[in-house]
């Protein structure tokens, strides 16, 4: 029996377990089994980027043709599906989306028989199911045409509009989404399948685990307060007055990145384009302000969701669509997580050291 070995809590900077499938680095990059993750948003599609994540290389086009095609079929729900989808949503109209979209993938039952069938199935559906719920009965709209992929057929079902160039920039988010080493819902994920529970069961606690603010759940605040603020100086209150009160700014800090979070890097490149188009650059000079102050004050960088939720804004998708967006696309790298974790398993079950009373007696203590 190996001695136990005492680790930083939170397993700061604690190297688990081996993975090929992403790395990030404290200086600020992020490679997607070799690839850079923001040359993958610039210039690969959803589906090839899927498919690297996955299979781990990119796919031939004739993978790449029967990949797309097999996630087109797989991303629509069954009768049952649908039912289930529909009657949690207007059951619990006022919870989260994403609690909705938790107890709807625990519960329905998937077409497909084997594990890797059914990871892909889960996360093919998942758009659907959001659109699902958050339309209820009244018929979400109508899913893209044929021809468009995953990423435009998402956007649609969320909008309601077929616009090539904002599902672009929609589909560019998406990938930057998809993975991120062992981050909290991943490594819930493969907690869970290191037990032999399933996918099902593995998706659940990563989607129950990504909802906590400090991992996915702090968009829909960001936009809250970049809402409010009208000014820079509105902007450098805002920050001053948060850590004057020892409160964290929702968006910033990052356990892996200390310079710079390369994702939030490439998104704040691509808003100011859309910004223009729709002239929201007063948005993005107060996102700035707030950057620059908190950098200033505290050296802390803007995580990705800082400037992932003015993206998503400036697409015209509405907030509580934020959370939901984030689990679809991580669910490709879910994916790869619970395949590799099952490929060479190991139960994962780590130690703790016990610093409460011992040698009481039941039965002799005073009342
Ligand atoms: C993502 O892990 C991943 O990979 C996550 C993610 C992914 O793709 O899956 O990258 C997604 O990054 C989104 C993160 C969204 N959450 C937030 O934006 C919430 C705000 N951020 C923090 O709560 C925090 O930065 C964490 C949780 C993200 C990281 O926290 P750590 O590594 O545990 O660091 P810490 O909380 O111990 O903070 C260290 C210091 C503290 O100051 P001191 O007590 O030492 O003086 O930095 C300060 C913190 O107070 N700090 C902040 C801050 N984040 C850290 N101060 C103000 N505002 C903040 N946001």
């Amino acid at each position: 029996m190996t001695e136990s070995i005492k680790v930083p809590k939170g397993l700061e900077r604690v190297i688990v377990d081996q993975t090929s499938i992403s790395s990030t680095d404290s200086k600020g990059h992020l490679i997607y089994r070799g690839y850079s993750a923001t040359d993958l948003a610039a210039h690969a599609s959803f589906e090839q980027t899927a498919y690297l994540l996955i299979n781990g290389k990119l796919p031939s086009s004739a993978q790449l043709t029967e990949f797309s095609k097999r996630l087109k079929e797989m991303s629509n729900l069954t009768t049952q599906q649908e039912a289930l989808a529909e009657f949690i949503g207007t059951t619990y109209p006022d919870n989260p989306i994403i609690d909705n979209l938790r107890t709807v993938i625990s519960g329905i039952k998937l077409e497909s028989k084997d594990e890797s069938s059914q990871l892909l199935e889960m996360a093919a559906k998942i758009p659907g199911i959001i659109s699902k719920l958050y339309y209820g009965s009244a018929q979400s709209p109508a899913k893209g045409g044929a021809q468009s992929g995953y990423a435009a057929t998402f956007y649609r079902m969320i909008t309601g509009k077929s616009d090539i160039s904002l599902s672009k920039h929609f589909e560019k988010l998406l990938i930057l989404y998809m993975e991120h080493e062992f981050n909290a819902s991943t490594f819930a994920l493969r907690v869970t399948a290191s037990t032999l529970a399933g996918p099902k069961p593995s998706f659940t606690s990563a989607l129950a685990t990504l909802k906590g603010p400090l991992h996915g759940g702090a968009n829909s605040e960001i936009l809250n307060y970049l809402l409010s603020v009208k000014s820079r100086d509105e902007a450098i209150k805002y920050v001053d007055s948060k850590l004057a009160k020892k409160e964290k700014i929702m968006g910033f800090g990052h356990r892996v990145y200390k310079d710079k979070d390369p994702r939030a890097e490439f998104v704040k490149g691509q808003i100011r384009e859309v910004a223009k188009r729709n002239g929201m650059e007063k948005l993005l000079e107060f996102a700035e302000a707030i950057e620059e102050r908190m950098w200033e004050s505290k050296r802390i960088p803007a995580n990705v969701d800082f400037y992932a939720a003015i993206y998503l804004y400036m697409l015209g998708i509405k907030e509580p669509f934020y959370l939901p967006i984030f689990a679809a696309a991580r669910s490709f790298g879910w994916n790869a997580h619970y395949k590799e974790q099952v490929a060479d398993n190991k139960l994962i079950r780590p130690d703790s050291e016990y610093i409460g009373p011992k040698n009481l007696k039941f039965g002799h203590d005073k009342a």
